[in-house]
């Protein structure tokens, strides 16, 4: 490329070859154009999907090998910003190996519903965490010198209907929940793409959304990138280009772009928002002919695989760990015989099905793992059920319960095969197949030492399988290493610390958008509000199986000596945790806040940071978290703006969203909020300006509280309060006339701005 800056070259272009710019020249690449580059684009996120012949979006045809890393819903389990980060670097260097300059990937969409087919490729229902390891996901991929695609922006939680299906939300709600984390990794990050998602936003498709494109995600958070399509999300290339939207994926065979050339020429597209968008995919391009000249780190598979590994273990929840006689059931006693029973044993499931599907540089299956890391144990197993329906399914579990009563100790694997749940299509509810309920059953009660390894891309109702079961691990998907990993955690090789990044309902029938889901005739309604995930339950007060941020470890830990401080930068927590048992193990620290007394509706409690510390027995170690304080707002809808409430806040130090250990207060300096006095402002609201009382007072006789409650036995000037001031027209019988009160309005308006800018 020549050394143009993107903006003149642009302007150096014909409107045919700005335009031709903004779509791309096939599947998965864009167009040459004089000097400008072709790029390679492709899936994402949580391995490359390099396709070399046939193309497609659905994960139909094959790709080129490549390391299957935990998909988001095992590697958000981790917490762990920095580990999530060290896969993002190596997602970059394999693309660069596979000659991929933007890979599709993060995604960061909000799990409003366990049903959603594709929450396994989300991290979590709470934005700040979804925000925090996505930032980190985005550094590490971009480090390497190639570019995210941050998707699919935005309220696209659902895969019914997904490409026609309004999604309506309040405006808090979108920007407290669905939008957060995309503004978070927007701001942190700097993605070099934004992906806009199919659905409508509030009656508008993301890719005519001028609102979304330009005004929230240029104006406001400062994007500088390409905002791309997702494949196929664009109906009408010129109100997309109006829009902002910038390049068009897949191509459309030069259709589109022709019909931008037209709409500039007729003068119904500003030629100028052309040249712009233009101007965006040229410094794309440069940025990756920048990073494919950069020296690129060499892609060693079995180094990936062996990360691959290390990052599954950090992904196990161990939701359970009863003791059967004296000791808990894991980890594993190396010596004492173990059957291994269920498909997924031998044929794991590791992936999520569609776009994302990657096509593994080799697969480690549980039970061959299992037998490699404890040579000396007996090991027999049985399939125990088939996903499939083949088979007979009395003779597969009469097989499974007699292995498992021979044996010293059960590991069944449950779990939804790959058919039951993918991108494209939503779950109808969230059970395990009754099948394998049954074979726990037996097993259990011919083997009491029993631990249950769960593998499923959405929620499961896990109440029977707790009741059942004195231990349950759940690996939810874990990448092409998870039977490595998982054999890792059971024989303590690695203590587990993971933790759940979405609450596991008791029933379908809590859960928040129980209701709305997956809507009707086009739109989804999110009656909910703010009330996503825990926020709900907890503002309910709602029974759940295992909540939010809930995980177990080998060891236990302690929590003392909160401290907090507020400054401008947030609020800053030290809290001393200690490992209280006898083996080494990371401890997941979680901050929520709370506002109590808040004058706006708020959640009871919300995750504003989070930090891992790893301690040796009996260490002790002070952490410190900065609530940062623009993730202390929430987003005032009469000033259309983020505002931190001023007053006293609550920090819970906790070990999960139900597990507070300490908590303590801190008194935040709220923002000015100055919103203008209207003659439909309440007399209360009136009164509150400094002097409005004198100046109204002089016109016509004002409430006295205590007089008036004398009088008439009620407060008056409690009524009162509530009366916009423009009914005192009629109230006050001539004394007082609109044009006086316009004028007492701007009068006050004025000396309000004058004394808050002093
Ligand atoms: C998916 C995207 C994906 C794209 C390309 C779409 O169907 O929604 O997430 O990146 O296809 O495969």
């Amino acid at each position: 490329m020549t050394t143009h800056d993107p903006a003149s070259l642009s302007r150096s272009l014909s409107r045919a070859e700005q335009a031709a710019l903004g779509s791309g020249a096939d599947f998965w690449s864009t167009k040459q154009v004089g000097s400008v580059p072709s790029l390679v684009l492709t899936d994402g996120p949580h391995g490359v999907r390099r396709q070399v012949g046939a193309s497609d979006h659905l994960g139909i045809a094959g790709s080129e090998p490549a390391t299957c890393f935990p998909p988001a819903v095992g590697l958000g389990q981790s917490w762990d910003t920095e580990l999530v980060g060290k896969v993002g670097r190596a997602l970059g260097v394999e693309s660069r190996a596979l000659d991929v300059d933007v890979l599709l990937g993060p995604g960061v969409n909000i799990k409003r519903d366990p049903r959603c087919g594709r929450n396994f490729e989300y991290f979590s229902e709470d934005p700040h965490l979804t925000g925090t390891l996505a930032t980190s996901w985005v550094q590490g991929l971009q480090s390497t010198g190639v570019g995210a695609s941050l998707k699919h922006f935005a309220a696209n939680n659902t895969e019914h209907d997904r490409m026609r299906s309004s999604s309506d939300v309040a405006p808090r709600p979108l920007r407290e929940i669905y939008l957060r984390a995309f503004q978070a990794v927007v701001e942190k990050a700097q993605p070099w793409t934004v992906m806009c998602s199919y659905n409508r936003i509030n009656g508008t498709y993301a890719s005519e959304n001028h609102w979304l494109l330009t005004e929230v995600l240029r104006d406001e958070w400062g994007f500088d990138g390409v905002v791309v399509s997702d494949w196929g999300a664009v109906q009408d290339r010129v109100k997309a280009v109006a829009a902002g939207l910038d390049l068009e994926m897949p191509g459309s065979g030069g259709g589109s772009d022709a019909h931008v050339v037209e709409a500039v020429e007729a003068g119904t597209l500003d030629a100028a928002v052309l040249e712009r968008a233009a101007a965006r995919t040229i410094a794309l391009a440069a940025k990756a002919e920048a990073g494919r000249a950069r020296d690129a780190a060499p892609f060693d598979p079995e180094a990936h695989h062996a990360l691959a590994r290390a990052a599954a273990a950090q992904c196990v929840v161990l939701l359970k760990n009863d003791a059967v006689g004296a000791e808990p059931v894991l980890p594993l006693t190396a010596g004492r015989s173990l059957a291994v029973i269920g498909e997924f044993a031998q044929a794991p499931r590791y992936q999520g099905g569609g776009s994302s599907h990657v096509n593994p540089t080799r697969v480690d299956i549980p039970l061959d793992e299992i037998r490699a890391l404890s040579p000396d144990t007996e090991v027999t197993s049985a399939a125990g059920f088939t996903t499939d329906g083949t088979g007979d399914a009395a003779a597969l579990r009469d097989e499974a319960v007699r292995v498992a009563g021979a044996a010293g100790t059960a590991v069944v694997f449950l779990g939804l095969a790959a058919h039951q749940e993918s991108e494209g299509f939503d779950r109808e509810h969230i059970e395990l197949p009754a099948e394998q309920l049954e074979l726990l059953a037996d097993v259990v009660r011919a083997q009491p030492r029993t631990v249950v390894v769960l593998s499923h891309g959405g929620v499961l109702r896990l109440a029977p399988v707790a009741e059942l079961a004195p231990a349950v691990l759940d690996g939810a998907l874990l990448g092409q290493a998870g039977g490595g990993a998982l054999a890792d955690v059971l024989f303590g090789r690695v203590n587990p610390s993971a933790r759940l990044t979405e609450t596991v309902p008791v029933r379908i029938q809590d859960t928040p958008a129980y209701l709305d889901f997956p809507g009707e005739h086009g739109h989804v309604a999110y009656g909910e509000g703010l009330f996503v995930g825990y926020r709900w339950y907890d503002a309910r007060d709602i029974a759940v199986t295992y909540p939010f941020g809930h995980g177990l470890s080998y060891t236990s830990f302690a929590y003392t000596g909160l401290e907090l401080s507020a400054g401008a930068d947030g609020i800053t927590a030290q809290v001393t945790v200690t490992n209280t048992g006898e083996r080494a193990g990371r401890e997941v620290v979680q901050f929520y806040v709370a506002k109590p007394g808040s004058g706006v509706v708020r959640p009871v409690q919300e995750l504003k940071g989070h930090a891992g510390v790893t301690l040796a027995p009996g260490e002790s170690r002070q952490v410190t978290v900065t609530l940062d304080r623009p993730d202390l707002a929430y987003w005032d809808t009469r000033a259309d703006h983020w505002i931190v409430e001023g007053g006293t806040y609550e920090v819970r130090v906790a070990a999960s969203s139900r597990d507070i250990r300490v908590s303590a207060s801190v008194e935040v300096t709220g923002d000015e909020l100055v919103l203008p006095l209207t003659v439909d402002s309440t007399l209360g609201e009136v009164l509150a300006a400094p002097g409005a009382a004198e100046i109204l007072g002089a016109l016509m006789p004002m409430p006295q509280a205590e007089a008036d409650s004398d009088v008439l036995g009620i407060d008056m000037a409690k009524m009162m309060a509530s009366i916009p001031v423009r009914r005192l027209v009629s109230f006050a019988g001539g004394a007082v006339t609109l044009a006086d009160l316009d004028k007492i309005i701007a009068q006050l308006n004025t000396a309000r701005t004058a004394s808050s800018q002093a």
